[in-house]
């Protein structure tokens, strides 16, 4: 069974070509990124550059070592390590931390790349446009597809350690949501004014399923992980044009919950929610196939309620 502990967090400071801090420097923004759930907004952006006298793209580059140390890797032991910048609905730059997240004991497929747990952090926490992305390593062809599906996928640069590139570049000839007439994509979903009937639901809950993007499967689905001491954590369905890079809201709530540093275990989580929409329901199985990598937790409580 997974220990789901991290592995590589340790008293050590972040030195690389484009950022020195101290140890204790260092501490304080491990601490600050496990409060802030892997999020350091525009004050604390610019706090840093003006602390260590570097530019924002320097700092974002910088970071990324540290991105990777949310990484729960049981399998491989390969930690990967990702950041968006991206503006808030006001303009804001924000960064948003990501790292992967595999299952010990289920099917490699099941696995979170640090990229899509970077861009589902910012999905779920209101980036509404994607400027860059930096990473530790080269993106997989997996998640160079899942990236296709990004409203400024044509735009967006990929800072590698040594390189930087466009999607294009790294992607030619690609296949994505227009391939299969679906004109809208991941952060500019197509609207609509549905509701659930049922009017018990954690509406915080609702609200996110409701969000989801599921052009393909039309199953508006979320999860809610709560947790005995650290609140509550959230994820959303978030398909792909080639289907198996799609990411699911269980996945999307728990890698959410390691980038705050929690363990995943009976004595950290209170309860876990699924909610789908009846008729569209195709959560429930891999819901269950990743928490079966997990010792003692609370049963899933699975919800399907008809949309109106
Ligand atoms: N990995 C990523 O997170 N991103 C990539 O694009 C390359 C691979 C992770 C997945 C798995 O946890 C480990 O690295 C080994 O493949
Ligand atoms: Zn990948």
């Amino acid at each position: 069974m997974a220990s789901a502990t991290f592995t590589v967090q340790q008293d050590t400071a972040l030195t690389n070509s484009h950022i020195a801090l101290s140890v204790a420097q260092t501490q304080d923004l491990r601490a600050q990124l496990k409060t802030q759930r892997g999020i350091l907004t525009t004050e604390n952006i610019n706090q840093l550059c003006a602390q260590f006298s570097v530019s924002d793209d320097t700092l974002l580059q910088g970071l990324v070592p540290l991105a990777s140390e949310f990484s729960v890797a049981p399998v491989s032991h390969f930690h990967v390590g990702a950041i968006v910048k991206a503006l808030d609905e006001q303009g804001n730059i924000n960064f948003y931390f990501g790292a992967n997240v595999e299952f010990d004991h289920q099917a490699l497929s099941l696995v979170v790349h640090a990229e899509q747990s970077a861009i589902n952090n910012a999905w779920l926490n209101g980036a509404k446009k994607i400027v860059k992305i930096a990473i530790s390593d080269a993106p997989c062809g997996y998640c160079r597809q899942f990236m296709n599906e990004l409203a400024d996928a044509k735009e967006f640069d990929i800072l590698l350690p040594e390189n930087h590139f466009k999607l294009a570049d790294l992607l030619p000839h690609s296949f994505g949501p227009t391939d299969l007439g679906n004109e809208f994509s991941l952060f500019n979903p197509k609207p609509h004014h549905k509701k659930f009937a049922n009017t018990e639901l954690d509406e915080k809950l609702a609200a996110i399923a409701l969000s989801a993007y599921v052009p393909y499967s039309k199953n508006f689905s979320a999860v809610k992980i709560s947790t005995f001491d650290e609140g509550d954590f959230y994820g959303s369905y978030a398909e792909n044009a080639a289907y198996s890079p799609s990411l699911s809201p269980l996945q999307s709530a728990l890698s959410q919950l390691f980038l705050a540093g929690l363990s995943f275990n009976g004595n950290t989580v209170k309860s876990i929610t699924l909610l789908e929409t009846q008729g569209h329901e195709n959560q429930a199985g891999v819901a269950r196939a990743v928490l079966a990598s997990f010792d003692k937790l609370p049963e899933i409580e699975v919800i399907s309620a008809e949309l109106s």
